[in-house]
């Protein structure tokens, strides 16, 4: 019989933890709503003592999840422990997760602590936690590097503690499928009490072999694989979500497993971490990128005509993907509008992001001939993730050529009317200093990037904004069928987010 392998994602710790994002709230907790419809077992929310934005997050979440395992992370000390706790226990399943680091070269030059001192402080603190939430999991941080004699005795003595799930991290993506899923084996044949915790596996992707080395551990006696949306999370991330269960759902005869993952959100899940990131997902990305599915030379397009598993090994309906996605013009009126949103996923929007979507659907229609899925899902997301606007662009008028170029705008503050104007390298450039005028800032642009969606001259441009200030990210998009346009938008919307948080 097929075992069911957990699907513990972790987007909202490490891979929040990726450099250069940072998401508030809202944003964690829309996120965290689809990983539920997506299917997945755990929800890691966050590192609750990491900052008071990190212990809200995971109180919200954890007030907001119905059915999924709720966790934070916690090293293994009281004030962390309970830190984790007090955001945890609103959560309908709460699970508390603690590490503590066990390899050699982490003891001595990090933690600067003795083995014994090491063990008997993870088993406390299992304990400790145990008391308080009755779901536990225990990572030894940078296991794959642990000495395995030690590694056995750690798993051993923090199950006699209470740990339900044993997390096995290889922190610095250095081992191989081979070498982890003989040492998964090693776990399971030389820890005694090994059949009463699950065993989990967490794999970093420096070496690219992130996903191969958990479905090793698969194969060789794991049963939760931590993974990540997009594959986001430290340095070159974690083990990516969609690749772990496409692969376990495609090659069945492989793994003999199964997941609870509904594919047909992947998409979805996939694009909201990426919008609301600012991390874009690569062309060729596996599953979730642009090209995963598009067929370019003739023997492979003739190929998938004549039939489709020539050269198709899944289906692009199978994980969200909508081929019919030419929908609505200018004619239809709100009552297909809504129905249309429904179909591709939104059907607990508030009234009034309907009617403001809908308007925003009009003016598209008139400037565009065809409105798509995409588009649709670009201009709810704008409304939906809309933060309060503290600065309002009211207008804005560029002059640009072969010469320099100059921008003028007007921004609403308060009751204020700001006029100014600027010239600079491009229209773009010009627009950005005639706003920093206006609100009377110098802003550290970190990122700036442009991409349409869908096709054709009159695609809608995408640009995502990163600003910097005091070492955090706020990143934000805005979207028109004129890019400076957007990108005016995209700039005053970093702006608010940053105005929201501080
Ligand atoms: O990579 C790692 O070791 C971790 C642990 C804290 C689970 O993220
Ligand atoms: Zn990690």
């Amino acid at each position: 019989m097929n075992k069911k392998i957990y699907i513990f994602d972790t987007t909202l710790r490490d891979g929040e933890q990726t450099p250069g994002v940072s998401l508030n709230i809202n944003e964690k907790v829309e996120i965290a709503k689809q990983l539920e419809k997506l299917g997945v077992d755990v929800i890691e929310a966050g590192f609750p003592v990491a900052s008071k934005g990190d212990f809200e997050a995971v109180k919200a979440i954890s007030k907001n999840i119905k059915n999924t395992v709720v966790t934070g992370l916690a090293r293994a000390t009281k004030k962390d422990i309970d830190t984790a706790w007090e955001a945890l226990k609103y959560a309908r399943k709460p699970r508390i997760h603690t590490f503590i680091a066990t390899s050699d070269i982490h003891m001595e030059n990090k933690l600067k602590m003795k083995p014994k001192e090491v063990l008997k402080r993870a088993c406390e603190m299992v304990k400790y936690a145990k008391s308080l939430c009755k779901n536990v999991e225990f990572s030894p941080e940078d296991a794959s590097r642990t000495r395995k004699d030690f590694l056995y005795e750690v798993l051993e003595k923090v199950i006699d503690a209470g740990a339900d799930v044993l997390n096995i991290p290889d922190t610095v993506g250095y081992t191989t499928p081979d070498e982890y899923g003989e040492f998964i084996k090693g776990i399971k044949e030389n820890v005694k009490n090994i059949d009463k915790a699950i065993i989990s596996v967490h794999c970093h992707n420096d070496l690219g072999m992130a996903v191969s080395n958990s479905l090793a551990a698969i194969k060789n006696g794991a049963e939760q694989i931590e993974c990540s949306m997009n594959g986001l999370g430290e340095r070159a991330g974690n083990a990516a979500t969609e690749e772990i269960v496409m692969a376990i759902k495609t090659r069945e005869d492989i793994y003999n497993s199964y997941t609870d993952v509904v594919t047909k959100e992947i998409m979805r899940t996939s694009r909201l971490v990426s919008d609301l990131t600012g991390i874009h997902i690569q062309n060729n990305k596996a599953i979730v990128g642009e090209n995963a599915f598009a067929h370019e030379s003739g023997i492979h397009q003739h190929g998938v005509l004549n039939c489709r598993e020539t050269y198709e090994i899944m289906t692009p309906e199978s994980v969200g993907l909508n081929k019919n996605s030419i929908v609505l013009g200018k004619h239809s009126g709100r009552h297909a509008f809504e129905k249309r949103l429904e179909e591709i996923g939104y059907n607990d929007l508030k009234e009034e992001k309907i009617t403001e979507a809908f308007y925003k659907f009009k003016d598209l229609a008139d400037r565009k001939k065809i409105v798509s899925d995409e588009d649709i899902e670009a201009l709810v997301r704008e409304e939906v993730f809309k933060v309060e606007e503290t600065f309002k662009l009211e207008y804005y008028q560029v002059s640009s050529g072969s010469v320099v170029s100059t921008s003028t705008v007007k921004i609403r503050f308060k009751d204020e009317e700001i006029n100014e104007a600027a010239c600079g390298d491009g229209p773009v450039d010009a627009t950005f200093k005639a706003i920093e005028k206006a609100i009377g800032i110098n802003f550290n642009l970190k990122d700036y990037l442009l991409k349409s969606v869908g096709s054709g001259k009159d695609a809608l441009g995408e640009v995502t904004v990163k600003i910097e200030k005091d070492q955090k990210i706020f990143s934000a998009k805005g979207i028109s069928t004129d890019i400076v346009e957007a990108s005016a938008k995209a700039f005053i919307n970093s702006v608010n987010k940053m105005y929201c948080y501080i």
